[in-house]
This record gives structure tokens, sequence and C-alpha cells, in this order.
């Protein structure tokens, strides 16, 4: 049974698609998996809650309070009981509720409880499937890191013909095992991930920063995790966040700070990725109190901070593997090649400030990976979700 013992929240909302999620229960629970159903007010319109117990061996729940006085629903364990949720049909209605934490029923407050990944399964009229909104909202949850399974086309329950039928049962349920396939690659290892910019001081209100979001390091911590790793992540000042199962965030502001919880967790660890954007440079000293405006120049004096790639590379053993960040804007090859063998990286991966939808803010990517025996892979531009698959596929390709 390839989803022995594994627990599934099957989440049903009301589509006519909700028969299909019938047979998806059925299959989930013939490949050995637990499966806890969560149903809309809506979603029992179409299919009866007796059918569903039936074939769950479990009570199916849909209200906050139970049938017996004082039986409260907790949404709060089921969110942290379950290895993966499935939204299975998700109407546009769900969706938007998701997307935007309207939280007035079981599966929505489920959801917002949730650390497992969620996998959503759209299914609707095609010109509702196709509206902005509701493609909007779709962004929104793939933002989150949720995965959305895509809907077919063909004949949908309106008579039209297009995209917005869900995906069949058997179709879904590959996914979810090769979910869980997949896990199993990086089971039992641990590895650093540094993300985001660096702060640093100079005075009370002021500090040297870049404008690294974290996007990219949160995403390549995200997919660790997704396939079964420990994730220590220590992360400068952002405002993207996680709350994904198996990640530590340490949060730290300066490059000093960043580079005392490296050192501190890199021996532990199976590899590292440097993603940070670390500040080279520091103040000398940092001013207690806020300096007041004047008529002359401030002359700030900057001395440079630790290489804390350069450092964990001279640490490494051939057990670990060191993976580094290099963003250029001229001579990029040579610039990157020479960073991979200074900080004894075992690939960099090269972003070019010159390639549109590259680089700081923004949700994409295109990288260049070079290892240290000269392979050099070029990728197109992809979302920066993508592109830390591809990254932690490298990792796994390389480690022992
Ligand atoms: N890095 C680091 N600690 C630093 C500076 C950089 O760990 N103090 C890491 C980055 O996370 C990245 C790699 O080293 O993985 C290359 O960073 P980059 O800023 O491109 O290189 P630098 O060595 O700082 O060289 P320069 O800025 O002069 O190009």
């Amino acid at each position: 049974m390839r989803l022995d013992k594994k627990k599934i929240i099957l989440g049903i909302t009301g589509s006519i698609a909700a028969y299909k999620a019938v047979f998806l229960l059925r299959l989930l629970v013939k490949e050995g998996a637990e499966v806890q159903v969560v149903i809309t007010q809506a979603g029992k319109e179409f299919i009866t809650p007796v059918t569903l117990s039936a074939l769950s061996g479990k009570p199916i729940i849909s209200e906050f309070f139970g049938a017996n006085d004082g039986v409260w629903n907790s949404h709060v364990d089921l969110g942290l009981w379950a290895d993966l949720m499935l939204v299975a049909p998700a109407t546009a209605t769900t969706i938007g509720k998701m997307a935007n934490g309207i939280a007035d029923n079981m599966l929505v407050t489920t959801y917002l409880s949730a650390k497992c990944p969620v996998f959503v399964a759209p299914a609707m009229d095609l010109d509702m499937f196709a509206h902005p909104s509701t493609q909007n909202n779709l962004k929104i949850l793939q933002e989150f890191g949720n995965i959305i399974i895509d809907p077919g086309e063909g004949q949908l329950a309106s008579g039209l013909e297009g995209k917005g039928r869900m995906e069949e049962p058997e179709n879904i349920l590959e996914i979810v095992i090769d979910y869980f396939e997949r896990k199993k690659k990086l089971l039992n290892k641990t590895f650093l991930v540094t993300a985001g910019p660096t702060f640093e001081k100079i005075d009370p209100v002021r500090f040297i920063g870049n404008y690294s979001s974290g996007k990219m390091g949160y995403s390549i911590a995200e997919e660790l995790a997704a396939q079964g790793a420990d994730v220590i992540l220590v992360s400068g000042p952002v405002s993207v966040f996680t709350n994904k199962k198996g990640i530590n965030v340490i949060r730290v502001e300066s490059a000093d700070e960043m580079f005392s919880e490296c050192v501190k967790h890199f021996g532990e660890c199976n590899g590292a990725v440097m993603c940070a954007a670390v500040a080279d440079f520091t103040p000398v000293k940092a001013e207690f109190q806020k300096t007041k405006r004047g008529n002359k120049n401030w002359d700030l004096e900057l001395q440079p901070t630790k290489d804390i790639a350069a450092a964990l590379g001279k640490a490494k053993s051939d057990k670990q593997i060191l993976v580094g960040f290099a963003l250029e804007t001229n001579d990029e090859i040579i610039n990157a090649k020479k960073k991979l063998q200074k900080k004894k990286f075992d690939f960099i991966v090269l972003n070019s400030l010159n390639e549109f939808g590259a680089g700081f803010q923004v949700d994409t990517n295109k990288i260049t990976i070079i290892d240290k025996n000269n392979n050099q892979q070029s990728f197109e531009l992809k979302s920066k979700k993508e592109v830390a698959v591809d990254i932690v596929d490298k990792m796994i390709s390389l480690l022992p």
C-alpha cells in the first residue's frame, strides 16, 4: 500500500464534482491512508455524509460543534494531525475564502490551521475558472505554497465545454503518492539555509540593508522540507514567512549574527544553501544615540563582514554539500566560477541582474547552475518555487 498510515484531510465543497470525491476517498483508503473528511454545508447537498463516513470509517466533520452538546471540533488539532490536506473538489467560493482567510466554516478554519502541504483541485464552470477573480485567488494560494491540481478540459455539468473539470480521482491519487514518494528522498537529513538581507546598524534608527526579499531562500527551505528534510532557516529581516512542518526559523538581523548561527548549526547538517544577500560591509561602530541632522557631511567608516559561505566551505566535510549564490551584473560566468572555487561550493546558482525577471523583489528567477566539475546548466525563466525544485533536485543528485 503506497499511502500506508498517511493522515489525509479530504475537504469537499459544493460542486457537482463532489461525486468524484467519493471515488477519490475510496482510492486513498485502498492505498492505506487514514482519511478525515471535512465537508462544507453546500457539499452535503451533493453527497451524503453517510456514504463518506462508511467509506472513510470515521464520522465526517462539517460543523464547528458536534451533534452532542458540548462537543467542539478542533480545527487546530485536525490541522496539526494531517500529513496532507486535499481540497477536492474546490469551488470558486472556497478558493476565494482560503485565499482571503474567510474562516466561516470548518473546512477553511482547518485549512488556516494546517501545517502540512495543501493540494487544491478546482472544479467549476469554464467562465468562472477563467475569471480574473478566481485566477487571482489561485495565484494567492500558490504564493502561500499550496499546490493547485489544474482542472482538465472537457464536458462540464453546465453543458458547456472547456477548462474547469476537476482532475480525475486516479490522477489526483498519483499526484498525492508522488508527493509522499518524493518526500522520502531527504528523510532524516538536515539542511541549513540562509535567506533575506542583513541589516547593519548605524544608530538606533538607521541601518545599511539591501533589496533582498527572502523569497528565493524561503522557497528553497520549503522545497527541502517538502522532500522530508529538517531545515534550519537562518533568516535576515524579511516580510515573507513560512509555517511549514520541519522548518525551524532562526531570525537574525546582522551579518555577524547570521555568521554565529550558521557556524553553530552547520556541524549537524548534511549541507547548506547560502541564499542570503549578506552585507559585505558594516559600520565600524554603531552609535548608541540617534545621530542628529547637521550641515556637515557624515563620514561613515565601514569594515568588511565575515564571509559566512567561505567559513562553512573551510569547515565542510566530504559528506556535506555547500551551495552558493552569485548575483552578478557583469562578467557573470567568470565571477561565479571564481566564487565557486574560492568558497568551496559544490555548485553555485548564478542569477544575473541583466536578465529580465531575475533578482531581488520579483517572484521569478532565471538561473544558471555551475558545479565544481564545471558542468553548466541554464534554466528558463520560472517562478522562484519552481527554481527551488531545480536547485533541490541538483542537491539530491550530488548527495553522497
Ligand atoms: N556570502 C556569505 N557571507 C558573506 C557574503 C556572501 O555567506 N559575508 C555568500 C552569499 O550568500 C552567496 C555567496 O556568498 O551565496 C556569494 O555572495 P556575493 O555577495 O555574490 O559574493 P561576495 O563574496 O560578497 O562578492 P561580491 O559582493 O564582491 O561580488
